[in-house]
């Protein structure tokens, strides 16, 4: 497995490939890597000739207050991972090199970007979208993959590239979660063993909300309180539950294509999930133990 931390050594090897006929797959990641990153990987290996994964913990999508400084690191971990996983070219900029100075450009989401995550983290989505889209200028791939579980992240990259003509193709593969439901998430290493416990009504909200539709409910206030009930546990600050279509609006009656977003706190660890709702949590590929 290659690994190259510069912008212009990349971008060669990029061309380089395409130049012989390889479509190059791209996963871009802030690393820690776990199964829910190595599955998207999966992905770009069948979609493509190459596979190019990023890891860069992008600090212009943390908040004063977030967990910029503290977000785990491993870079000896995630290059085994990566190259057992047949990844060909691990791409490690600095951020001296990707910020060689304050941006003055930066991409602006509009109102989509400011409700749900966007509200709780202002700017989160400008620095997501800045460097998404720094990043598929250096590499240039043909298909990009990113995760369900960031579905607003997810929703806005696949606009951006709609809305800019960015020449590459967005696939977005569903949640990788542990055996009893937990979302694989690099933040679930903050979890004390109480606090994974506690962590678990996320899903738990989810499948409560699931069953309920399948019960017949499809009144978006009342599933809603469903999930809220569930969510309410102690050690447990829940943020948000909320049943969106495919543009992130509220819904006036759930269907099979309704999303349901969730996002708490369990102690000082910001986690968030969703649901489709005619797919279901069951439908997500588990990690075995
Ligand atoms: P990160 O949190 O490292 O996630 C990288 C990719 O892995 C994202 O597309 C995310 O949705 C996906 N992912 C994370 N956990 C997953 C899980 N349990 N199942 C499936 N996919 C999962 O998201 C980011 O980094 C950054 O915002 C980034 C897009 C790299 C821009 O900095």
């Amino acid at each position: 497995m290659l690994e190259l931390s510069g912008l212009s050594e990349m971008r060669a090897w990029s061309r380089a490939q395409k130049a012989r006929g390889g479509r190059i797959g791209f996963v871009p990641t802030m690393g820690y890597l776990h199964e829910g990153h190595l599955r998207l990987v999966d992905r770009a290996k069948a979609r493509a000739d190459r596979v190019v994964v990023s890891i860069f913990v992008n600090p212009l999508q943390f908040g004063q207050n977030e967990d910029f400084t503290t977000y785990p690191r491993d870079r000896a971990r995630d290059r085994a991972l990566a190259q057992e996983r047949g990844v060909d070219c691990l791409f490690t900029p600095e951020t001296k090199v990707m910020y060689p100075a304050d941006p003055v450009t930066r991409v602006i989401p509009e109102a989509m970007a400011g409700i749900l995550e966007g509200a709780i983290r202002p700017g989160h989505f400008a620095g997501v979208l800045t460097v998404v889209a720094k990043l598929f200028h250096v590499v240039e791939p043909d298909v990009a993959i990113f995760g369900r579980k960031d579905y607003q992240q997810a929703t806005l990259i696949r606009r951006m590239v709609a809305d800019l003509d960015v020449p590459v193709e967005i696939e977005v593969a569903p949640t990788t979660r542990e055996l009893d439901g937990l979302a694989l998430s690099s933040r679930n290493t903050y979890l004390t063993a109480d606090e994974r416990r506690s962590a678990l009504a996320l899903s738990r909200a989810l499948r409560a909300v699931e069953q309920a539709w399948r019960g017949g409910e499809a009144n978006p206030e009342h599933l809603q309180r469903r999930g809220m009930e569930i969510l309410g546990v102690p050690g447990v600050t829940p943020e948000y539950l909320a049943l969106v279509d495919e543009s992130l609006q509220p819904v006036a009656r759930a269907t099979a294509k309704t999303i349901v977003v969730v996002a708490a706190r369990v102690g000082p660890t910001r986690l968030i999930d969703n649901v489709v709702l005619g797919e279901g949590i069951a439908a997500d590929p588990a990690v075995r133990a």
